[in-house]
């Protein structure tokens, strides 16, 4: 039977959400997590260092390292690291020097692009965003970028380039992260400015605007950016399974609940947490790049942020996972669907 050995994956993008949906999820990555970068895009979304240290504690409440109030045993065993991020908005430098220690990325949004960036940014003036951008820049903050346009969908990702180019090259010493990409162009972009890199989703591997909408409407396949064209999926899988060292894992699971997917305005967003390390194990396999994996779901990420997380090593099989129907309430990619792997052991 064939087996694979993950150290420490690493989830840069991950939509944990809060209160009771927090309860349900959280746990499904930090099972085989070491760590993810937790979006800050809650009601309302994450604008201060209070706000960020207090979701946190709930987050790590969640996942079991932390004692709860009523029980000061270990609710588990799970060690995982939120590595927090703030909702861009224009700030100060003596605020962000204030709040640096406590996040290890900026989220920037357009505004109204996507779930609940209302508060994001409504025009792209860099003079107007330079002082902040400065300021992120000198301390040496990551920024991560929601890239779309607010132009026809399958164009949005392709129209933003000239702002990420705008951003690469006015502020050069900026780590921009382009997050989600979707499209040949922007793959094509981050070997064109030093200081940009990206994520790239599960989802994203694998399907096409085909399996959303080319036959029955699939609600669960729904997202932001929406799923492109076969040359967009085939560049991406390539610099995934090269694991070209600007590129890492970033699920961008992102759980609705059932309702508010299988409805007339279906919410976006992919729910892949439970099943992504399972799921990649098998792409990189039938590509014979198992050996990259590793590169693709930590080293880049590790390199490209500077982190070191805590020891975690995730042993897979090439045995079949059968995908429960739902976790709560909440649908995941390949629900009822059998996988080729499975995970065997969590050290
Ligand atoms: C995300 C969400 O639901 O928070 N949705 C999505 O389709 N990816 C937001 C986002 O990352 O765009
Ligand atoms: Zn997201």
């Amino acid at each position: 039977m064939k087996q694979h050995t993950l150290l420490m994956p690493l989830d840069m993008h991950l939509h944990l959400r809060d209160g009771v949906m927090m309860e349900h999820i959280a746990n499904l990555s930090s099972y085989s997590f070491s760590g993810a970068l937790v979006m800050p895009n809650l009601v309302p979304p994450l604008k201060t260092k209070s706000d960020v240290i207090a979701y946190k504690e709930r987050i790590l409440h969640c996942t079991g390292v932390v004692p709860t109030d009523e029980d000061e045993e270990f609710m588990s065993e799970q060690d995982f690291e939120p590595y927090m991020s703030l909702f861009y908005d224009n700030y100060s430098k003596e605020f962000l020097e204030d709040i640096s220690e406590e996040i290890l990325a900026i989220k920037l949004y357009p505004a109204g692009i996507t779930t609940n960036s209302e508060g994001g940014v409504s025009n792209f003036d860099i003079e107007s965003m330079r002082e902040t951008l400065e300021a992120i820049s000198e301390l040496e903050i990551p920024l991560c970028v929601h890239g779309e346009s607010n132009g026809f969908v399958m164009d949005r990702e392709t129209e933003f380039m000239s702002v990420y180019e705008l951003l690469a090259s006015n502020f050069p010493n900026l780590k921009i992260i382009m997050e989600h990409i979707t499209t040949k162009d922007a793959v094509e972009m981050l070997d064109k400015y030093d200081n940009l890199y990206a994520t790239i989703t599960l989802h994203h591997l694998l399907i096409t605007l085909d399996d959303v909408a080319g036959g029955m409407l699939k609600p669960h396949l729904f997202c932001k950016p929406i799923a492109k064209r076969p040359q967009d999926q085939q560049a991406l899988l390539k610099v995934a399974l090269d694991a070209h060292p600007k590129v890492m894992f970033g699920s961008d699971s992102a759980p609705h609940p059932q309702h508010a997917k299988e409805a007339c305005g279906c919410a976006a967003g992919v729910f892949t947490a439970p099943i992504a390390l399972q799921a990649l194990c098998e792409l990189f396999d039938k590509h014979d790049k198992l050996d990259n994996l590793q590169y693709f779901v930590s080293d880049n990420a590790q390199s490209i942020y500077g982190i070191c997380p805590d020891f975690k090593e995730v042993v897979l099989v090439e045995e079949p996972f059968k995908v429960p129907d739902i976790y709560t309430d909440v649908v995941p990619m390949f629900a009822g669907e059998t996988l080729k792997w499975s995970i065997e052991d969590v050290d």
